[in-house]
Parts: structure tokens; C-alpha cells; sequence
């Protein structure tokens, strides 16, 4: 075996015999059908015969070092059986030109040249074997590029990706799709280097010959993360061959397995933090962020006579931005107080409104019973209302709620507690009001991603 394979690493050096003199052989007979060539014709057959014995010779050779390991078995398969076509192919070329067999004088040129090009694609195959894909367009032109790999980056990666971070599963979804593009050639179920299938739960757990390939919770006690990370050229390194692990793959298999490794996690549940977001955003083209209602599902244009009755009610409604027609309502400065009739009137965009902003309108408890009823509310401003802990319970059903401001208000502790039940409320706006500390505590315990603002602690 390790002669074999001592011997098959010289098949890289080897097959630049074949392939110059297969070529050269062929550019001569060219030649020599011009007059003045005419010479190299007696040589032509002496160059085939070399070409057609150092091609079988490489050809052994390749055949040795196909065991070394992780080679793209599909760019393999192919290399391999072309080769030994050409092996075929020059053969012929002696065999004919030496006459042992008999052809009409228009086929032989045409063999030459199917076997000139099949020894260049070969050739084409085999760098892309020990270079990998695309190291021979890596600095062309971007056209060229395109014709030859399409736009393959790495966002290919996550072409399956979910498109709510809530439905990501994070090890099939993230994880198993970095171990495969990396990892996956040698360490699968048919080739299980060092023993070791990465592709399969049952193989992560199982690890490798040496044991664990990692440890939950503990990054740098798990070897497939230490010898990813190792310096390159490291005789312990992975992957031997092929590109190594990028930062942000390095950082989110060490945060895979920090936040416990498991094989179920959504990727919601997960703690994450805003610079693995940049990573996979940047480098994955993968949106993390929960995508606020607005963005996700789309509403009806609201008309241009209701646009009018809320403005009578003065109620001013803009679309959020051009080509999305939720509606960001403020009140118009001719209005210094609002009633429940004008505020009746919200009821009109109940599906589209999603910012409002009732600040100083002497809004009271009960008004917030309509309010309570714009479900697609993500931001409300209460500022400077006559509001308490009476009205509160009246929001408890907006889901979609990401922020409120209740400063200068008469909300206390105990209003807070209707706020529990609204899983999507990340900002609280209480200065001026009557909550305590504690009551912020409480609400924390409940709403762990909520930030709550109260100013000034009283
Ligand atoms: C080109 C083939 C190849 C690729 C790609 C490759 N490995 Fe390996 N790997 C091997 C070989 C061969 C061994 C056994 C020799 C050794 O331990 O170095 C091995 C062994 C290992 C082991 C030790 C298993 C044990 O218990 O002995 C780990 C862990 C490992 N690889 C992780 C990885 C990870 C993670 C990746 C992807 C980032 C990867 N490998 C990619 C060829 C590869």
C-alpha cells in the first residue's frame, strides 16, 4: 500500500510526458502533410510510440494514486476513465501508424485530434484534482467566470436555508452543511478516514478511530474543531487536501458545539450573539434577524377614500416605505386631543397599521380596548396619556409587538404584568412612570430578551 502510493505521487510529474508528446506527435503529423514539413513524417510514429508508452505508464501510476486520500470522487471517476481512454487512443495512433492496421487516410487525422483534445481535458481534470475546482478561472475575467462556474460561492452552501431563523435547524441547517462541503469527500458512509463519518448523527457520536470528535460544550476539547484550527500543513491538520474551514465556519462549529451540540436546536433557541449574525450574514448571505410582520407577510394597498376618513379623524397614515404598504399612522398636529370616535377609525386599517405613534392625545384606559385590536402593531408610542394599569391588559393579545413607550404615564408594577405574554417585545419606553425597579426584574425574568428603559430609577 504505502508503495503503491509512493509510486503513484510521481503520476503528477509523470503524465507531462504523454501529454507533450501525444501533442507534439500530433502537431508533427500535421506538419508534415505541408511540403516543406514533410520531413517530420519519418519521426511522427518514433513520438507517438513514446507518447502511447509513458501515457500507460502514467496511467498505472494514476491508477495507485487515486487511493491517496479525498479526491472529488466525480472529477476522479472521470479523470481516471479518460486517461485510460487515451492510453487506448494513442495505441491506436501506433498501431495505425505503424500499420498493423489499415485505415482510411481521412480517419487518422481526425483520431489525432479527438485524442489531442481528450489529453488536454484530462490534463484540465486532473489540476482540478489537485487544485480543486476553478484554480484555473480563479483570476479570470468575471465573464470568463461565469461561463465556466456559474456563480458558485459559498452562499450555495445555504441554498436549502429556511427563511425564518424560528424553522432553522441549526446542525442540519448550518453545521452538516459546512461539514459536508469540507469534510465530506473522506469522511462519510462508504469512506470513513481515520474511521471517522461526520455525515451522520450516529457517526458524530460515534467519533473516530482515536475516540470523540468532540465535546459538548467544550470547543477546544473536541478534535474536529482543534485540528481544524491547527497551523496548515500541520500533518494533523483537516482537511488534508482541499480548502480549509473559514473563520466563520471555525466560529460557528465552536458555537454549535459551546451551546451544547446538539442535533435538534433551532437556531431561535440558541443564544446568539449580533457578530455571528454579521458572519452569516456576511459571509452566507443568511438572515438571522426575525424578521419583523411587516417584512414577512404582505397587506392590501388601503385606499384613497379611507386614507381621507382617518385624516378627517386626524390621523395622518404614511406607507412604511414604497413598495410595502403597511401604514405608520401620527396624528395630525391640528388635532390636540383625540376621541374615541376618531380613534374608532383605526379600525378601517386594522390590518395595515403597524406604527402609531398617540403621544399626548389624552388617550384614556378604555381607548386602549380599540387599540388592542390593530394586531399587526409592532411599534406603539402612549407617551404623555392619561393611561394606568386599568388599560394595559388591553394590549396583551398584540403578538407582534417589538416596542411601546408608556413614559409619562401612570403605569405601575402591577400594569407591567400584562405585558408578560407578548413573547415578541424587545424595547420598553417607562420613564416618568410608576414602575419600580423590581417590577422591571419581574418582567426581565419573564421577557428575557426585552430591554427596558426607566430613566432615572425612583
Ligand atoms: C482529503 C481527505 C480528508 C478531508 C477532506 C478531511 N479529512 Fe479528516 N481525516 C482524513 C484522514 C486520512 C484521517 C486519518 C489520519 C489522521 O488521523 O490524520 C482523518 C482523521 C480525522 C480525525 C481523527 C479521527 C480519529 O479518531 O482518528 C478527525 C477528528 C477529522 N479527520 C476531522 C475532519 C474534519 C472536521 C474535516 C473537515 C473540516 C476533515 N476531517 C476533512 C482525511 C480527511
Amino acid at each position: 500500500m504505502d508503495t503503491t502510493l509512493f509510486l503513484g505521487r510521481f503520476h503528477p510529474l509523470v503524465v507531462h510526458l504523454p501529454i507533450t508528446l501525444i501533442l507534439l506527435g500530433g502537431i508533427m503529423h500535421f506538419l508534415s502533410t505541408k511540403g516543406k514539413y514533410k520531413y517530420l513524417d519519418s519521426a511522427v510514429s518514433f513520438v507517438l510510440l513514446l507518447g502511447a508508452v509513458s501515457a500507460v505508464v502514467a496511467a498505472i501510476l494514476g491508477w495507485f494514486v487515486a487511493e491517496d486520500r479525498g479526491y472529488d470522487p466525480n472529477t476522479l471517476f472521470l479523470h481516471r476513465w479518460l486517461g485510460i481512454t487515451v492510453c487506448i487512443g494513442s495505441i491506436m495512433l501506433c498501431v495505425i501508424r505503424f500499420q498493423v492496421l489499415q485505415v482510411s487516410d481521412r480517419l487518422f487525422p481526425i483520431l489525432v485530434i479527438v485524442i489531442m483534445g481528450m489529453v488536454g481535458f484530462t490534463g484540465h481534470l486532473g489540476g482540478n484534482l489537485t487544485h480543486g475546482e476553478g484554480y484555473l478561472t480563479e483570476y479570470a475575467p468575471d465573464f470568463v467566470k461565469d461561463i465556466f462556474q456559474g456563480n458558485s460561492n459559498d452562499q450555495m452552501l445555504f441554498a436549502n436555508m429556511p427563511t425564518q431563523p424560528d424553522s432553522v435547524i441549526v446542525f442540519n441547517d448550518i453545521i452538516l452543511p459546512i461539514v459536508e462541503a469540507k469534510c465530506g469527500n473522506c469522511h462519510n458512509d462508504s469512506q470513513k478516514k481515520g474511521g471517522l463519518n461526520l455525515l451522520t448523527v450516529d457517526g458524530l457520536e460515534e467519533g473516530g478511530d482515536n475516540g470523540a470528535v468532540f465535546v459538548t460544550a467544550k470547543p477546544f476539547e473536541s478534535e474536529m474543531l482543534l485540528r481544524t484550527t491547527l497551523p496548515p500543513g500541520h500533518k494533523k491538520f483537516m482537511p488534508p487536501k482541499g480548502t480549509p474551514l473559514s473563520f466563520s465556519e471555525i466560529e460557528l462549529l465552536k458555537w454549535w458545539i459551546n451551546s451544547g451540540a446538539s442535533f435538534e436546536q433551532r437556531f431561535s433557541t440558541l443564544e446568539s450573539n449580533s457578530n455571528l449574525a454579521t458572519l452569516l450574514k456576511r459571509d452566507f448571505g443568511l438572515d438571522t434577524r426575525i424578521k419583523p410582520i411587516y417584512e414577512m407577510i404582505a397587506v392590501e394597498l388601503v385606499g384613497s377614500e379611507v386614507m381621507e376618513q382617518l385624516q378627517e379623524n386626524g390621523l395622518i397614515a404614511r406607507q412604511i416605505s414604497q413598495n410595502n404598504n403597511y401604514l405608520d399612522i401620527n396624528v395630525s398636529p391640528d388635532f390636540k386631543e383625540l376621541t374615541a370616535e376618531n380613534l374608532d377609525a383605526l379600525l378601517l386599517v386594522s390590518d395595515q397599521v403597524t406604527w402609531l405613534d398617540l403621544s399626548g392625545m389624552g388617550i384614556t384606559d378604555e381607548n386602549l380596548e380599540i387599540i388592542g385590536q390593530l394586531e399587526k402593531l409592532t411599534r406603539l408610542r402612549l407617551n404623555s396619556n392619561e393611561i394606568s394599569d386599568e388599560g394595559l391588559p388591553y394590549l396583551n393579545k398584540l403578538k407582534y409587538l417589538e416596542s411601546i413607550s408608556l413614559y409619562d404615564t401612570k403605569v405601575s408594577d402591577k400594569g407591567l404584568t400584562a405585558l408578560e405574554s407578548i413573547n415578541s417585545l424587545r424595547r420598553a419606553y417607562l420613564w416618568q412612570t410608576l414602575v419600580t425597579s423590581e417590577g422591571v426584574s419581574v418582567l426581565k425574568e419573564k421577557l428575557p430578551k426585552l430591554s427596558i428603559d426607566i430613566g432615572v430609577v425612583n
